[in-house]
């Protein structure tokens, strides 16, 4: 039997980028040799096995064959007589098809090292159709090369337009898809993911709510630059929607909670926002209070970095309601429950009152 590593670490260590899990292949074993070495199966039906010690991922080389619409349409052939060439021919990209023996030996029959080069993303075979998420891989890619300068081969692009096309794109499941594009959100340049996917005809079948928001690519833009965490990017994209689209991108796509609730307070309350050094305190207090300040400081602060983000995204220097509104926020927030329920307040009677004693600091507030 013979070792190779393949994919994402071969790739990404000619890239001089750093490796976070290794794959590898093997080559001339049968799954009875791979049990009696310790290697243990990752599925029933799934020629994977985690080593006993490392527990990296070695799979069995192989074949596959699409037997039918969707993932769950695959055969696979892994046996010991599936060469090197022929596994790798079933892979996705030219740079992700290469090979390293044991003695550091580079195997590269698709000339990825040659499109690494030339920043190139380009498909290996028409067996690239035969999984449609491969097309938000590719746009995943070309999201994290981006500062490296990679573009999408023409005839990969073209490629990917043919899956759009399809149908095939409608297949893929709920997790698979935000999976990806939750990965693609986290890369250095997550707008390039959407403007690939836009070129291709794969947003209209994914995401066609986006279609009509160009826009809001450079807040998401904004985001990345400036590093910020999952939600924060998601509100910037989906900010431009109407409430219902949101809701319906979220539930489509089964997004995480914190997601879901940045992204529509954000499309709800961003307008205000924008006006909050004009509002009257009642106004104020009622955008408190649909963020729950009180018990969730940390989503309204992330709602008002999304409000910076989208600022810088339209060329403005700055977004002074942010501070404004955290001032607020902090008015609103430093009043005491203590002396009112010392008070004998309790139930309906203690909330109006709470509420009646945040309006007064956010009026005092308003006059500093
Ligand atoms: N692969 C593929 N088609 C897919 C998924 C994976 O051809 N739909 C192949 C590629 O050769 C890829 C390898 O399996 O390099 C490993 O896949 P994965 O671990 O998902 O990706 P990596 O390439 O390692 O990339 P990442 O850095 O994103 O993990």
């Amino acid at each position: 039997m013979h070792i190779y590593k393949v994919g994402g670490a071969v790739r990404d260590r000619l890239l001089g980028r750093p490796v976070s899990d290794i794959d590898w292949l093997v080559v001339g074993a049968t799954v009875e040799e791979m049990h009696a070495k310790g290697y243990r199966p990752v599925g029933a039906d799934f020629p994977v096995f985690l080593h006993p010690k490392t527990g990296e991922e070695y799979a069995l080389a192989r074949t596959e064959r699409k037997s039918g619409r969707g993932y769950g349409g695959f055969t696979f052939h892994a046996s010991p007589d599936v060469t090197l060439e022929e596994d790798l021919t079933r892979r996705d990209l030219t740079i992700n098809a290469m090979a390293e023996d044991e003695a550091g030996t580079l195997y590269d029959p698709y000339h990825g090292q040659t499109d690494l080069e030339n920043r190139i993303l380009r498909h290996v075979s028409p067996a690239f159709a035969e999984d449609p998420l491969r097309v938000l891989r590719v746009a995943r890619f070309a999201a994290r090369y981006a500062p490296l300068g990679f573009r999408v081969a023409e005839e990969t692009l073209e490629l990917m337009r043919q899956i759009s096309a399809s149908g095939e794109l409608q297949a893929l499941t709920a997790e698979r898809s935000w999976k990806e594009i939750e990965r693609a959100l986290m890369e250095a340049q997550p707008q390039v993911f959407f403007q690939v996917l836009g070129a291709c005809n794969a947003l209209q079948e994914l995401l066609p709510e986006l279609q009509a928001a160009p826009q809001a690519l450079a807040a998401l833009e904004q985001a990345a630059a400036h590093g910020l965490p999952l939600h924060v990017r998601w509100a910037c994209l989906l900010r431009l929607l109407p409430p219902a689209s949101i809701k319906a991108v979220n539930q489509r796509l089964k997004t995480p909670r914190e997601c879901q609730e940045l992204a529509l307070l954000t499309g709800e309350c961003l307008a205000l926002a924008d006006k909050a050094l004009e509002l009257p305190a009642s106004a104020l207090l009622e955008l408190l209070q649909k963020f729950d300040v009180y018990r969730r400081p940390q989503r309204f602060e992330d709602f008002l970095i999304a409000c910076e983000m989208i600022a810088l995204g339209e060329g403005k220097a700055g977004y002074p309601q942010a501070g404004y509104l955290r001032g607020a926020a902090a008015a609103a927030r430093a009043v005491d429950v203590k002396p009112l329920v010392q008070g004998g307040l309790t139930g309906q009677a203690l909330g109006e009152a709470l509420k009646s004693e945040r309006l007064h600091a956010l009026e005092a507030y308003k006059l500093n």
